[in-house]
């Protein structure tokens, strides 16, 4: 199809990364030190082959104090990405954890200086922006590796294995998302909730989670077409945010969706019945149901919807005529936990010359489908997902 990436496995191949020596320990720094960078520094703290070096925020005093605060009062402080980039020569990884409308320019630019990245989700903003950063990627050589630690749960594992051993047949439709009822983040502040910081609401912050453990399980299919809608509703409405005790003008400063919809077409049949919500007058909206030729799967929601699963997983059958279902029962996470798999994997990537754990190279679908979805709402039609050229 003219306009789209053709093909992502020739991206792969000739996507070589090189071993670093593994005898030293490896030089980390850390751009945005908000809410998530804890989770972060708290699972690099655990890791005997990790120095970190360096930290950066645009807010004066924010890294510094992030620093010490975890016991590093001698790691360098910049005032941005960039300038952490052009002075630390010696860097072997970053992890980018600014706030989405951040994650591109700062992911070129460490890729650019010939640093390894782990990007917190979702991927960016725009399908465009996803695409000049796996330009980035492919040019430098080096690993870029998505932030979405659900991949590293056993019960989520779980759920690609099943498709996996062919237990459900062909899949052809997938009902997923869920979301909160009461549930705008502004935990620090607004940037979750303003248009020049996050770009996009509900959709990628959660949606973009459901979005990967579906189409992670059935090996990402090329998204081809979307009708989606979004709203604005509770974000726009000042009662929602004196009700919470914050400012009424968080009304004011809301530039993003709180609820999103869509169906998506998947090549291969499937579709994918898709909403995602911040807020809602509803308790759920909803399990997600994968329905296959020889089976289906219940994955019970989770009130928060942020990658977790709300009870084992229940498969629906027919045996010799009867109609049977029966539960997965629910694995035990691991005791060092899916943030620590998503940070370990990527560093054993590095050290071992490895590929990226979380690639840019499925993830781009999870972002097609958001972009697309956010097109056809401002267009108010489907319309066909393009992917530009890589
Ligand atoms: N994986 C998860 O479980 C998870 C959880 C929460 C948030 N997130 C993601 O992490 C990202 C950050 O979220 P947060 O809650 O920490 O946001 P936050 O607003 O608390 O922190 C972001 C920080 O980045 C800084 N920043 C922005 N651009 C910068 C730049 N160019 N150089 C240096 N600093 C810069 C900001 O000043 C801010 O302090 C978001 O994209 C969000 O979706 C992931």
């Amino acid at each position: 199809m003219a306009g789209t990436v053709t093909n992502l496995d020739a991206f792969k191949e000739n996507h070589e990364t090189k071993t670093v020596n593994t005898n030293r320990k490896l030089k980390v720094g850390i751009i945005g030190t908000g809410w998530i960078a804890g989770a972060h520094i708290e699972n690099y703290k655990k890791m005997p082959d990790v120095e970190l070096v360096a930290a950066a925020d645009l807010i004066p005093g924010k890294a510094e104090k992030f620093m010490k605060d975890w016991g590093y009062p001698d790691a360098h402080i910049y005032l941005s990405g960039h300038e952490m980039l052009e002075k630390e020569p010696d860097l072997d990884a970053v992890s980018i954890c600014t706030y989405n409308r951040q994650h591109a320019p700062c992911a070129i630019d460490a890729l650019e200086h010939g640093v390894n990245v782990l990007l917190e989700k979702p991927f960016t903003v725009t399908i465009e922006e996803a695409v000049e950063v796996m330009k980035a990627e492919k040019k430098s050589g080096k690993i870029l590796s998505i932030g979405f630690q659900p991949r590293f749960n056993p019960n989520m594992q779980m759920i690609k294995k099943i498709i996996e051993s062919g237990e459900l047949g062909k899949v052809y439709y997938i009902q997923t998302g869920g979301g909160r009822r009461h549930g705008i983040p502004t935990p620090f502040g607004t940037s979750f909730i303003e248009e020049e910081t996050a770009g996009i609401g509900a959709l990628a912050d959660i949606g973009c989670y459901s979005l990967d453990m579906c189409l992670n399980a059935i090996g990402y299919p090329k998204p081809l077409t979307v009708s989606g809608f979004k709203t604005d509703y509770f974000g726009k409405n000042p009662s929602y945010w004196t009700n919470d005790g914050k400012p009424a003008n968080y009304a004011d400063l809301f530039g993003v969706d709180d609820f999103a919809g869509g169906f998506i077409r998947l090549e291969g049949g499937v579709m994918l019945d898709f909403r995602i919500s911040w807020a809602m007058h509803m308790d759920t909206a909803g399990d997600t149901l994968i329905l296959g030729t020889k089976g289906g799967m219940r994955i019970p929601s989770t009130e928060c919807w942020n990658g977790s699963i709300g009870g084992p997983l229940k498969i629906y059958h027919d045996v010799g005529g009867t109609q049977v279902e029966y539960e997965i029962p629910m694995k035990q996470n691991t005791k060092e936990g899916e943030f620590f798999h998503k940070i370990r994997s990527f560093l054993d990537a590095i050290k071992n010359g490895g590929t990226a754990p979380v690639p840019s190279s499925q993830i781009v679908y999870n972002q097609a489908i958001i972009d697309g979805l956010v097109k056809s709402s401002n267009l108010r039609r489907e319309i066909k997902i393009k992917i530009p050229e890589l």
